[in-house]
């Protein structure tokens, strides 16, 4: 994947509330044009696979059991300077930090239910948009 790319997901808590269209609004208005986008459930085992490099972090259970507990929307986004562009506008991990007006600021619920994915590198953004989407689901 070009280095204008990035990987997002919605995570459960936000497809579950009810924010998956304004969450979406917000990255298109920040400038990011969609690429490829679904929704899907994963299994607690896929979970795993995606999140393989947290595996020794103490959350990683959670972590797996959390992102397969309900739908998510992941999505590949384009924009320059995808990566970092879009970690700014998602904000910090803990929604407590989160600078005001961030995604997370507005719709997260807790460290764990914290509305959004965002990849933190290009190496990673093309890895983590590979597992979820075919090149024939891009656009
Ligand atoms: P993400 O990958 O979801 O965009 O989040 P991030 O880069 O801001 O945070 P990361 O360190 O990659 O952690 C992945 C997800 O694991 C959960 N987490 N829990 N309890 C904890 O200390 C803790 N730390 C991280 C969060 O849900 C985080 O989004
Ligand atoms: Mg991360």
């Amino acid at each position: 994947m070009a280095e204008n790319r990035t990987f997002t997901m919605i995570k459960p808590d936000a497809t579950a509330a009810g924010n998956t269209g304004a969450i979406t609004k917000m990255i298109e208005e920040a400038g990011f044009r969609i690429v490829a986008m679904k929704k899907v459930q994963l299994s607690a085992e896929l979970a795993g696979k995606f999140y393989e490099i947290h595996k020794a972090r103490p959350f990683y259970g959670e972590l797996c059991a959390y992102m397969s507990s309900g739908p998510i929307v992941p999505m590949i986004l384009e924009k320059e300077n995808a990566v970092e562009d879009f970690r700014k506008l998602i904000g910090a991990t803990d929604p407590k930090k989160a600078a005001p007006g961030t995604i997370r600021a507005l719709f997260a619920k807790s460290i764990d239910a914290n509305a959004i994915h965002g990849s933190d590198s290009d190496e990673n953004a093309a890895l983590e948009g590979n597992f979820f989407f075919s090149q024939f689901e891009r656009f």
